[in-house]
């Protein structure tokens, strides 16, 4: 048997001058590489050199620091599959495992990635909570829940730095939606600020000493996050203690002497920023001041010192742990995270020697990961439909589309042989780049060899387009400035694509693909195609460098078809799995959600395919909540999120029950978006207010008294569980429970904390501890839950402090918020002279 409990709080880490050997002699060659910079070098280390690195300085021996996305891989200095990266399963995957020591592993090779690629520092996790399942980053984000969102965060973070790398847990703070991303001002009380978006910081402060962080976008109460004086120097750092240093997200600093002033350390990407030159400037024209900057310097020096980037120190890790199978992890992660929301008559695992039909577009084209800045490009990708065959024996497995939910042009893939051509003012070609997908993704100087930005007048990405099929194909663009783009000899497009309303700088790499016409095209007839675009016309682009794609949609099948034809394979198999998915248009960076539709004809095809055989199971491939109305009709419902390169291999592990699936939901699953609490996240004049307060997910369904599709925490396995006791003492609970199944298993013991009588507004009830624990068929485990005082704490707005809420509280244990089996009583007193403690112990 064993098990994980969630860690518990510890002190705080403030520097105090009683700091290990180590750190103190970091601490000295900190102090001594500032003393040797003048000014101008100490500006220059505060700006992006680039996109992704910080300028070296040799003269005190400090090497280029790198950073990277995050937060399912490491993608690297380039945005393109040159240079592959694994891709473990997305954050709410990885918070549906419940289990911080596995995040912890998972941190341990993304550590060993960025050391292979050379990268110091990984712009993750993301602890920003899903307020609303509108929020389009709720895919990269753990938990409705701080509590949870705060362990996960806590073993990710120590992980990596485990591994000697840093990370910059973002985005501080209360960037829970995109709508107006660079501009919000969420308007959020004193409590529900504390308690709900800062906790996972400040846990991960704690628990972790993270060796940085990023400073989001929006405003929180008035003022910018890059310059939040209060919320960065007085809370972050002169509360919590935090020593590491604050990177601006990308392009969120704006002004010199209030991003200084509101303690920014670095305002990234570069070259152009508000710091370098600027900062230097300022100082020298009085407006700024140099302590402030050699203060952020210090939190520079410092980060590199701990990742080994600065000459003369001892890096924090010496020797990385053992090196982790990537392949593997990601494959265990995946199943780890898979949830089971329903399995009717022990639909799942699929019994040996029965057919499957695997129905969905997604099954086939699987998807992996969220899009945006979390985007990497592994080296291969295990779909379900690899997955099965694999795990099958020979004609057990029939496959057949169903559906697909996008109807959008992607980068252009098989079929096309591209290149692109870089040529100067007078035609001349300057350089050459092979160019497999269609995108051109040069950020920054990333150029192809021989080419600058001085001579670069015109890129054109051409080459050939051998069709599969022949019928109507569509062909368009994806990015801004000038395109004329050529199929066939014939001009389909001639102008220029504008920023429109469109105010975001990412809109090029994420934006929407447009199409721009049609050809009629015949199977197997190569015609040449061709994409210009001249860089002269290019509206002025807030993120340097060339980003544009050419993008392709082959012809379209009869809708109706396709569902007859997975209707029919359904009928002739034992078992019909379908796999039902989002798009990058519906979970993306840089928008909300519109609704939680599944996209496309999927809802129709599920039905059609459940009416035609009782056994349906249907996979669903989202990172957060889709509406599910069919859900009661088809015998199982498997939620795989996006399960990474291994999702397919470990889809095939938990369908045919070589493994159970193991996850839990961290966040409520509302049958329909009308139900969710929180649907607004569309700023009004500019402020979006957080007029919910602290009732946000389970705390908020709680309090209207209504039911979701399936409640926070709640996940089936393959065995079953019988909870024993509860005993709880002042600072921990002790919960048994036993595998009553005959086979092994995990369980997540979920213990709930429940106010019996309140003076203050607080939820009905809200996680107090949780752990991941296994055991063998009959066995029975204990599992000790830390109890911290924060459990009993709420934020006191007036005074300024954590204050501990006297009475009785129900501890509450249980498989999740709404399946709770055994609750035992705890006195919480203050005693006298105000040290408050807890008292008295009542079963
Ligand atoms: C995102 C960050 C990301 C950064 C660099 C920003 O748009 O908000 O999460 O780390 O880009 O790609």
């Amino acid at each position: 048997m064993s098990g994980t409990a969630a860690a518990p709080r510890r002190g705080g880490t403030t520097v105090t001058g009683h700091e290990p050997p180590q750190e103190q002699a970091r601490e000295a060659a900190v102090e001594a590489a500032l003393g040797k910079l003048d000014l101008d070098a100490k500006t220059r280390l505060l700006a992006g050199q680039d996109m992704w690195s910080l300028p070296a300085l040799p003269e005190i021996g400090l090497a280029s620091v790198v950073l990277s996305d995050g937060p399912v891989g490491v993608r690297g200095v380039r945005w393109t599959a040159d240079d592959p990266s694994v891709a473990l399963p997305s954050p709410t995957a990885l918070a549906a495992t419940w289990d911080p020591a596995l995040a912890r592993r998972a941190g341990r090779l993304l550590a060993q990635e960025a050391r292979r690629k050379g990268v110091h520092v990984l712009l993750a996790p993301t602890v920003n909570l899903h307020r609303s399942p509108l929020g389009g980053r709720h895919f990269e984000a753990y938990s409705e829940d701080p509590f949870l969102t705060g362990a996960i965060g806590t073993g990710y973070v120590l992980g990596v730095q485990d591994g000697g790398v840093a990370t910059t847990v973002k985005h501080f703070v209360a960037n829970d939606a995109e709508t107006d991303r660079f501009t919000v001002d969420n308007t959020i009380a004193g409590r529900p600020l504390r308690e709900l978006y800062l906790a996972p910081f400040e846990a991960i402060v704690e628990n972790a000493r993270p060796w940085g962080i990023m400073t989001a976008y929006n405003q929180v109460n008035g003022c910018t996050m890059t310059e939040h004086h209060h919320l960065v120097n007085e809370v972050l750092r002169a509360e919590w203690g935090f020593d590491g240093c604050n990177v601006s997200d990308w392009m969120a600093a704006r002004d010199t002497g209030r991003a200084l002033a509101g303690g920014l350390d670095v305002a990234m990407p570069g070259p152009r920023t508000v710091y370098g030159e600027a900062l230097a400037a300022a100082v020298r024209a009085g407006e700024a001041d140099e302590s402030a900057v050699d203060a952020a310097v210090r939190n520079v020096l410092r980060l590199a010192a701990r990742v080994g980037a600065l000459d003369g120190v001892r890096p924090a890790v010496t020797e990385p742990p053992q090196p982790l199978d990537g392949d593997a992890l990601a494959r265990e992660i995946a199943h780890r995270s898979f949830v089971l929301l329903r399995n009717d008559r022990g639909a799942l695992p699929v019994a040996p020697g029965r057919t499957v039909a695997l129905i969905g577009a997604a099954a086939r084209d699987a998807r992996i990961l969220g899009g945006g800045s979390a985007q990497v490009f592994p080296d291969h990708v295990v779909s379900p439909l690899d997955g099965l065959t694999a795990a099958l024996p020979p004609g057990a497995l029939t496959y057949a589309t169903g559906a697909d939910p996008s109807d959008e042009p992607a980068p252009a893939g098989p079929g096309f042989t591209l290149r692109a051509v870089c040529r100067d003012a007078r035609g001349t070609v300057v350089g050459t780049a092979p160019l497999p997908s269609g995108q051109v993704r040069w950020i920054g100087d990333d150029l192809p060899d021989g080419v600058t930005h001085d001579t670069l007048h015109s890129v054109e990405i051409t080459g050939t387009f051998t069709p599969r099929e022949s019928g109507e194909h569509s062909f368009g663009t994806r990015g801004l400035g000038a395109f004329t783009l050529t199929v066939a000899g014939e001009t389909l497009y001639d102008g220029v694509q504008g920023m429109g309303d469109q105010a975001d700088p990412f809109e090029a790499l994420f934006g929407a693909p447009t199409e721009r016409g049609r050809v009629a095209l015949t199977q197997d007839v190569a015609v040449e195609v061709s994409l210009l675009h001249p860089l002269d016309r290019a509206p002025a682009a807030p993120l340097p460098g060339v980003l544009f794609s050419l993008v392709h949609l082959g012809p379209r099948r009869d809708p109706d078809e396709l569902i007859a034809e997975a209707v029919e394979a359904a009928r002739a198999a034992d078992t019909a799995v379908v796999v039902v998915a989002t798009t990058e248009r519906v979970e993306s960076e840089g928008f909300d959600r519109r609704d939680l539709r599944l996209p496309g004809r999927q809802d129709e095809l599920v039905r059609a395919v459940a009416a035609a055989n009782p056994d349906t199971v249907v996979v669903v491939n989202a990172g957060s909540p889709v509406e599910m109305d069919w859900r009661d009709d088809v015998a199982a419902v498997l939620l795989s999120w996006f399960p990474g390169q291994e999702g397919g291999a470990a889809l095939a592990d938990v369908l045919l029950g070589a493994e159970e699936p193991g996850g839990r939901l961290p966040t409520t699953w509302p049958a329909a978006l009308a139900d969710a609490p929180v649907t607004e996240v569309t700023p009004t004049d500019g402020t979006l207010a957080y007029t919910e307060g602290l009732f946000i997910g389970y705390r908020a369904w709680e309090r209207a008294g209504t039911s979701p599709a399936y409640p926070f925490g709640h996940g089936l396995g393959y065995t079953t569980w019988e909870y024993e006791s509860l005993d709880v003492a002042p600072e921990h609970a002790t919960v048994r429970v036993r595998n009553t199944g005959a086979r092994g298993g995990r369980e997540v013991v979920q213990l709930y904390a429940a106010p019996m009588t309140d003076t203050v507004e607080r939820p009905a009830r809200w996680l107090a501890g949780f752990a991941s624990v296994g055991a063998g068929p009959g066995e029975a485990v204990d599992v000790e839950i830390p109890l911290p005082r924060r459990t009993f704490e709420i934020w006191d707005e007036e005074a300024g402090r954590w204050t501990v809420v006297p009475g009785t509280y129900e501890l509450q244990a249980g498989r999740s918020v709404a399946d709770r089996r055994l609750s035992a009583t705890l006195e919480v007193r203050k005693e006298a002279g105000g040290d408050p403690s807890v008292r008295r112990v009542t079963r």
